[in-house]
């Protein structure tokens, strides 16, 4: 096991922005021991798992749990209101109250609605790209990032939810400071959630006397053995899908493309050989994964992980970064194959709380690389690799920006 302090000792993989610094000392830290005790970047106390086996073990360990909404980020500070109305969400619960939160959402986020998606990310993937490259006309180069990463997710998220065209852009300002309050500070993200709140809230009472074809409506008259989401719950879960459906799918392309020019050989494969796609999303998954690391988890109480003792109450954060890299797991993991069996990886969390967007970020993904690539058979860097740097983030793993020559 190794203790490291985030800014005293040097480099930690939160604050690492540069090239693959953040991969290298993931892997020194893995090397060194399954699990290690850090000051994260807020001052708090946290154990953080680097080991694939340890990983996938306390994921699916009972003993380990997210502990309820006053646990929610900035749960204490916010006003009471405020933090149950964004924080009485499956992923804030534990035991039967998660059980049956995730089941009434599984009910109203179906495999139909997700197909029904389709034909609006198709759309929503060609104006961005249409529009990237008028930008990118002549010899400018284009930042994939903000052209396209960015955007897209969140539009499928308001299409997904049901939000009205003219409050997008409303929507769209209180997502930002949302789904970063480490970058915007707690003053903007308390401002955002709460705005955010007010309209979840006048939504969904809109969305009671008229229902639409929107998930909001589904999940509003979703009903478990009689029972359905509360207020509280229902605001929750918007609150969710705007964090933990858009930064996600947004470094799921970003990671994706540039992992692609970094490796011509790679890229040219999956030219060559259509089929490989879905494989290739996969292995950006694990390759270099959108989420560093998972939300916290709370020790119920002492849990031995690979000889070391985690005391009862811990804050646990399991790398998955880390995990999808690991050498007993993934042999040579540090390469991109586009070819490789890639089905365990960690790249959607594990055990209950297993990424419930997961099939909706496949296809969103499936549908822009498969347009990247075939509208832009000249895509390329515009920036030596060296030039990308990382956002610092305790959770994400995305680039701040990725400039590309679209032709
Ligand atoms: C490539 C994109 C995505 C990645 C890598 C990803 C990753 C993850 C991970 C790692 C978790 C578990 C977190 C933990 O254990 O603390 C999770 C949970 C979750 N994700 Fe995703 N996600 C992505 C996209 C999405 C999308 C598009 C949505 C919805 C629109 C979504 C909705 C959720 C929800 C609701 C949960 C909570 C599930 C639960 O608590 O039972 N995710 N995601």
């Amino acid at each position: 096991m190794s203790d490291f302090t985030p800014g005293d000792a040097g480099p930690d993989p939160f604050t690492a922005v540069l090239r693959d610094e953040r991969h290298r000392i993931y892997a020194e830290l893995a090397a060194e021991g399954p699990v290690h005790r850090i000051t994260t970047p807020t001052g708090a106390q946290a154990w953080l798992v680097t080991d694939y086996a340890q990983a996938k073990a306390l994921l699916a360990d009972p003993r380990l749990v997210k502990g309820g909404w006053e646990l929610g980020a900035y749960a204490a500070e916010l006003p009471e209101d405020v933090a149950r109305g964004i924080h009485t969400s499956m992923l804030n619960s534990d035991g039967p109250t998660h059980t049956r939160l995730r089941k009434l959402v599984l009910s109203a986020f179906t495999r139909r609605r997700v197909e029904k998606l389709t034909p609006t990310i198709r759309r929503l993937t060609d104006d961005l790209l249409t529009a990237a490259a008028a930008e990118g006309e002549g010899a400018k180069p284009v930042d994939l990032i903000s052209a396209l990463a960015y955007p897209l997710p969140l539009g499928v998220i308001c299409e997904l939810i049901g939000i009205p065209d003219e409050d997008r852009t409303a929507f769209r300002a209180w997502t930002t400071p949302t789904v970063s309050p480490g970058i915007h500070g707690f003053e903007a993200f308390r401002e955002a959630v709460t705005s955010l709140l007010a309209f979840s809230r006048e939504l969904i009472a809109k969305r009671r006397n008229d229902p639409q074809d929107d998930l909001l409506s589904d999940l509003i008259a979703a009903r478990d053995e009689g029972a359905s989401l509360t207020e509280d719950e229902l605001t929750s879960m918007i609150f969710l899908l705007v964090i933990a459906g858009h930064e996600t799918t947004v470094n799921l392309i970003g990671n994706g493309v540039r992992a692609l020019l970094a490796r011509p050989d790679q890229l040219a494969l999956l030219r060559e050989r259509p089929e490989l796609l879905d494989p290739a999303i996969e292995e950006f998954l694990r390759h270099d994964g959108p989420v560093q690391t998972t939300l916290p988890y709370r020790t119920l109480e002492a849990v031995d992980v690979g000889g070391v003792k985690v005391p009862a109450g811990a804050v646990v954060l399991v790398a998955l970064m880390a995990a999808n890299r690991d050498p007993e797991q993934f042999p040579g993991g540090a390469a991109l194959d586009i070819t490789r069996d890639t089905r365990s990886h960690l790249g959607f969390g594990y055990g209950i709380h297993y990424c419930v967007g997961a099939p909706l970020a496949r296809v969103e993904a499936r549908i822009v690389f498969r347009a990247l690539l075939d509208r832009f058979p000249g895509l390329r860097p515009a920036v030596p690799e060296e030039g990308l740097t990382r956002t610092p983030s305790m959770i994400m793993n995305g680039l701040t920006a990725l400039p590309v020559h679209l032709r």
